[in-house]
C-alpha cells in the first residue's frame, strides 16, 4: 500500500491537513522496527507541496514491558525522531498509562516524556488513553515539573461518547488540554459501509458483532443530517460532530477516495438542534464500542 498511501499523505497535506498520527508501534510486524514513524517521515521529506513545512507530525510512545527506566524512554523518543527524520518530535505522546496492570512502570514513564520534552526531543507533550482520575495524577507530576500537557487523544465517536459523559473532556478544558479524537469514524461502522449481513473484516468484526445490529437507526439520523447539508456522506457527518464537540478527528484514510471523502468534513458545521439529534439516536442505539483495554479511570 506505500505507494497509494504515499499518495494519499501528499492530497491530505495540498489540501491543507495539518496533523498526522502515528506511533512506534505501528506497523511494525514482528521486529518493532517503527516502520509507520518511517514511511510518514520519508512522505513529509518528500513532499512536494510547499504546505509541508507546517505538518506536525505526532507519534505515540507505547510503554513496552521492557521500557522501565526514564531513560529507556528518553531513547525511545530520540529513535522514532530519527525514523521521522526529525530532530524534534512536534507531538510526542505517551500511547497508554500503565496504571491499571503495572503501576511502578508509571513513574518511569512519566519521569521519561518529561525528560525528553526538557531535552528537546519532544517539542509538546501528549497523552493517550487516560481518564479524568489519571490525568488529574500526572497533570500534578507534570506541573511540577513545569512540563505542559498539550493533547489527550481518546476514542471518541458516535459510538463512543464516554469522553463527554465520564468528565474527561471536562477535565481537559479546566487544564487547558486539547481533545484529540481517535477512530473518529469507529473503525468504519459510522460510514454505512458494514451491517450485520456485511461486518467489518478480521478482528474488527469480532469485536463489533454487538453494535452492529442496533446501528442503522443511527446511520439513518446520520443519513438524513447529512442530506439537509446539500448530501454529505456518513463519513462527513461522523468527522463533523467530532469538531463541533470541540476536538481534533484523526481518521485514517486508507486509499483517495477514502481521503476525498473525509475532506469534506470541513468547512461546514452541523447546527446545535442537528448536533442534539445525532447524541440521541447515538443513546438509542444502547450500546459502545469496546474500549482499549489499557483506558484508564
Ligand atoms: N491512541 C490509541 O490507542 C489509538 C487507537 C486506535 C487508533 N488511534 C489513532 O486514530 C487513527 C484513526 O483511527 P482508526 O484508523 O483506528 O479508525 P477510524 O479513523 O475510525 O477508521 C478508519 C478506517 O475506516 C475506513 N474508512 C476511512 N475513511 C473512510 C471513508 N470515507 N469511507 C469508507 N471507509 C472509510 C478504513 O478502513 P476499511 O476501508 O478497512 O474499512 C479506515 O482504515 C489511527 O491512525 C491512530 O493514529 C489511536
Amino acid at each position: 500500500m506505500d505507494p497509494e498511501l504515499e499518495r494519499v499523505f501528499n492530497r491530505a497535506v495540498e489540501a491543507g491537513v495539518k496533523l498526522f498520527d502515528t506511533a512506534d508501534s505501528y506497523g511494525t510486524g514482528a521486529g518493532f522496527d517503527g516502520r509507520s514513524e518511517t514511511l510518514l517521515g520519508r512522505f513529509l521529506k518528500n513532499c512536494p507541496s510547499d504546505e509541508a513545512k507546517d505538518v506536525i507530525l505526532a507519534t505515540k510512545l507505547a510503554p513496552f514491558p521492557w521500557r522501565v527506566t526514564s531513560g529507556s524512554f528518553v531513547k525511545a523518543a530520540r529513535e522514532s525522531a530519527a525514523r521521522l527524520q526529525l530532530e524534534k518530535i512536534p507531538l510526542g505522546q505517551l500511547h497508554w498509562s500503565t496504571g491499571n496492570y503495572q503501576p511502578l512502570q508509571e513513574g518511569a514513564l512519566w519521569a521519561g516524556i518529561a525528560d525528553a520534552y526538557d531535552e528537546g526531543v519532544i517539542g509538546a507533550v501528549g497523552l493517550s488513553n487516560y481518564g479524568p482520575k489519571q490525568l488529574r495524577k500526572i497533570h500534578k507530576y507534570m506541573s511540577a515539573r513545569g512540563v505542559p500537557i498539550s493533547t489527550l487523544q481518546v476514542q471518541y465517536h458516535l459510538l463512543s461518547r464516554f469522553p463527554e459523559l465520564n468528565g474527561t473532556k471536562e477535565t481537559c478544558d479546566e487544564l487547558g488540554i486539547k481533545l484529540i479524537a481517535y477512530s473518529p469514524l469507529a473503525l468504519g461502522l459510522l460510514t454505512g459501509k458494514y451491517s450485520v449481513e456485511n461486518p467489518p473484516p478480521g478482528i474488527r468484526g469480532v469485536a463489533y458483532k454487538g453494535v452492529l445490529p442496533p446501528l442503522p437507526t443511527l446511520l439513518e439520523t446520520m443519513r438524513e443530517v447529512g442530506d439537509a447539508h446539500g448530501g454529505k456522506t456518513l463519513p462527513q457527518v461522523a468527522l463533523n460532530w467530532c469538531m463541533c464537540k470541540d476536538t481534533v478527528p484523526i481518521p485514517g484514510a486508507k486509499n483517495m477516495r477514502q481521503l476525498e471523502d473525509n475532506l469534506g468534513s470541513l468547512g461546514w458545521r452541523l447546527s446545535a438542534s442537528e448536533i442534539e439529534e445525532l447524541d440521541r439516536a447515538a443513546v438509542k442505539v444502547g450500546k459502545s464500542t469496546s474500549q482499549n483495554i489499557f483506558q484508564t479511570s
